[in-house]
């Protein structure tokens, strides 16, 4: 079997049940991805409930007053990302008529959204096929494939952002996208990955070199 097909059987059976999971609306995946950056799930759900019901939809979020916003956002910090957002729902509004683009290029023109979130809107909401690249998916990548090129520079990002697009699934990228990141949330942890029970203990090639541990190459910038 495939690392795709593999990576979504163990998703299927490991996944945490996650509210942003059961929706395709770009407008309340997008609220989840923001939020989620740089805050952990458990610390960053409590919000996205919040945000969902006191702005069920992009345009309540473009008409809302950014004071309130902001004071909904308190305990999140960086809230710049918070502004950023109140000004990309007005552009939505405005220039997209109210609809989130749907795709990953177009996506890329609203405020504050870069290249994580706009694969991870186009593939969640869309189904496009374009693989988010975020932390856990470096690790994994870096790990299986053995890959020493620094995280941090930008000619890594370009290679594994490369790599994932060549092994994300043709039928299922939204399910693939998911299921790399969640690996890596719960599996091929930064410390103490689970690797006795790893479906790709066997082909692994940081473990096979015994060198997990230096896995991900993050340079000091
Ligand atoms: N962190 C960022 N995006 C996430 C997602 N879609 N599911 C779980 N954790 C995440």
């Amino acid at each position: 079997m495939d690392l795709a097909s593999s990576l979504i059987n163990w998703y299927e059976s490991n996944k945490r049940d996650l509210p942003w999971r059961h929706t395709q609306d770009p407008y309340k995946i997008w609220l989840s991805e923001i939020i989620l950056q740089q805050t952990r799930v458990q610390q960053g759900l409590p919000y996205y409930e919040k945000f969902v019901s006191n702005f069920p939809t992009v345009k309540d979020f473009a008409e809302a007053d950014i004071d309130t916003i902001l004071h909904l956002w308190q305990g999140l910090g960086y809230y710049s990302r918070a502004r950023n957002m109140h000004v990309a729902a007005q552009q939505v509004i405005d220039q997209y008529n109210g609809h989130f683009p749907d795709n990953y290029k177009e996506l890329l023109s609203l405020k504050g959204v870069g290249n994580y979130t706009a694969a991870a809107i186009a593939s969640f909401a869309f189904r496009e096929k374009v693989a988010t690249v975020d932390g856990n998916v470096y690790r994994v990548l870096s790990r299986v494939f053995n890959i020493e090129e620094d995280i941090a520079s930008g000619k890594g990002q370009k290679i594994f952002t490369e790599v994932a697009n060549q092994l994300i699934s043709e039928n299922q990228p939204d399910i693939f996208n998911q299921a790399l990141m969640e690996f890596g949330a719960i599996h091929c942890t930064p410390k103490q990955p689970k690797c006795e029970t790893c479906p790709f203990v066997q082909s692994c090639e940081s473990r096979l070199h015994q060198i997990i541990d230096q896995r991900p190459v993050k340079l000091k910038k």
